[in-house]
């Protein structure tokens, strides 16, 4: 369906008072999008979920080309989960040659992933104020998976006085611990094993916080060593923050994130896990 169309279907559903949900989605499905898309199914009494590969959040060197795309997989997984509408616009459809308006994204955003993507939450911000845009939600569902991603979107929402709740769903885990990413079908059987030194080092983190370790600076020292006995060497950044600034903390709480992002081969990979 074409963007005008699907905005005129759901604006039809919301005047009868149905609660609409929607899912954001870049595609390439797995089990931690589809368990988004449940907790809408079971929650509002409309669900779309949007599949778009957005082309501005990417960075020149970054992997926009070779990026995961099954659409007619996707569309049978989302018919099985008993979603309403799915809604997944072209580029041209969404950038219409002249575009040249974009959000610039809340303060959280500078940190993190901001340096070392720049202009990647202006992109992500432009793209899901359009999206809500689009499709007048009440409700919309993010993974924790990309936690800054997650507080980007909230305070926008925030700031913008935007009419829409939104809710941050817990990451899914394979059963080693690899967060489900759909750029994880990028790593070869050796990378996949390294790649579980993420969720390793997280799990560290949070069991030597359980067994009284406050000083973040030891923690993070520990996880650099178990991320690198994993073989994961390119680390990009280890932090502990506060949940709602994303500032580095000195001494962690229940309530901190710890951070990590990392490159196994040529794939770079975020996770992120509460301490307490
Ligand atoms: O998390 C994603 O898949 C994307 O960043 C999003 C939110 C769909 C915006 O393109």
């Amino acid at each position: 369906v074409r963007a005008a169309d699907a905005q005129k279907a759901v604006i039809d559903v919301k005047r009868v008072g149905k609660k609409i949900g929607i899912v954001p989605t870049m595609g390439a499905l797995h089990d931690g999008h589809l368990s988004l898309v449940e907790a809408s199914v079971s929650e509002c009494d409309y669900t779309v979920v949007t599949i778009f590969v957005n082309p501005i959040q990417f960075g020149p060197h970054e992997d926009l080309t070779k990026y995961p795309r099954d659409l007619d997989k996707d569309h049978r997984s989302l018919e099985r989960c008993g979603v309403d509408l799915v809604f997944a616009p072209t580029p041209d459809e969404i950038y219409a040659p002249r575009h040249s308006t974009y959000v610039s994204p809340p303060s959280v955003a500078d940190r993190l992933e901001g340096v070392l993507r720049p202009g990647h939450f202006q992109g992500v911000a432009t793209i899901v104020l359009k999206l809500f845009n689009i499709i007048p939600a009440d409700v919309a569902y993010f993974g924790q998976k990309d936690y800054q991603q997650s507080r980007v979107v909230v305070d926008m929402v925030a700031d913008l006085n935007l009419p829409i709740s939104i809710q941050v769903c817990p990451t899914l885990r394979e059963h080693d611990g690899l967060a489900m990413s759909s750029r994880n079908v990028y790593l070869s059987p050796h990378e996949r094993q390294r790649a579980t030194g993420l969720s390793e080092a997280l799990n560290r983190a949070a069991g030597m916080f359980r067994d009284g370790e406050g000083r973040t600076r030891i923690i993070i020292e520990e996880m650099r060593k178990r991320l690198y006995a994993a073989g994961v060497r390119k680390i990009e950044y280890v932090e502990i923050v506060d949940p709602v600034t994303l500032e580095p903390l000195d001494e962690a709480t229940p309530f901190s994130i710890a951070l990590i992002a990392a490159y196994v081969g040529k794939t770079r990979l975020i996770d992120n896990m509460r301490l307490g």
